[in-house]
């Protein structure tokens, strides 16, 4: 067997860096993701006929098509489009919190609806408005009930965040493929980041298990 980590001597530091990229590209296209979704979701429900249709025409075209394509589309569209020339990674994030709203809108719609309707009918005939009733006392309840189908999205996001290596974007998955490049050798920079992104995805279930603990126990 030919297997030569020793390969890697030296590249540690740049390799642990894309890791860094790769997180904080992960924390805030789930940020954006999650405004952009939770926004689209009080579209979904309310009774105003033309946001419910931009919603569901929204929904439908961002997990209709692929996201490696969405990337690139974006990538591509904004400086030809709009003459601004965009930064790999802010169309990278740009295109993953578009594409995750998609998908979150559905998650946090049915989590809002999960919420016992007296919640809604008592904010209601206190007379609290729909905004403090939203953000104070319905999505703080159904974000708890939905918390598994959130960190499900968050390791999506993770994952998926190998996409933008394609836009030039250095990420983990970028850099193995550049040590790769340097030492002819692919193998074993893509193990190492394979056990990096799985660490990372452990690392994120853990917390989100004591997370829900947590909550449950404030029940
Ligand atoms: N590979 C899928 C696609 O190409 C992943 C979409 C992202 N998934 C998600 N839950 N945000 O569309």
């Amino acid at each position: 067997m030919n297997l030569d980590f020793s390969v890697l001597n030296g590249y540690i530091p740049y390799v642990m860096k894309g890791t860094a990229i790769t997180l904080l590209f992960t924390l805030v296209s789930a940020l954006f993701g999650f405004i952009w979704g939770t926004i689209l979701s009080l579209f979904k429900i309310s009774n105003i006929g033309p946001l419910r249709w931009f919603a569901t025409v929204y929904t439908s075209i961002f997990r209709g098509t692929p996201l490696l394509l969405q990337l690139l589309l974006i990538y591509y569209a904004i400086p030809q489009l709009f003459q601004y020339d965009i930064s790999p990674l802010m169309a990278a994030g740009l295109a993953f919190g578009l594409n995750s709203a998609a998908y979150l809108s559905e998650t946090i719609r049915a989590g809002i609806q999960s919420v016992d309707r007296g919640q809604h009918e008592a904010a209601m005939s206190l007379g609290i408005p729909y905004k403090t009733m939203m953000i104070s006392i319905i999505l703080p309840q159904a974000v708890k009930n939905i918390l598994p189908a959130l960190v499900n999205e968050c390791i999506s996001l993770l994952k998926e965040s190998s996409l933008v290596s394609v836009i030039g974007v250095e990420d983990l998955m970028r850099r193995a493929n550049v040590v790769g490049a340097d030492t002819f050798k692919y193998f074993e920079p893509l193990v190492f980041v394979a056990v990096i992104y799985y660490v990372l995805v452990l690392i994120l279930s853990t917390v989100a298990r004591v997370l829900e603990r947590r909550l449950r126990r404030s029940d």
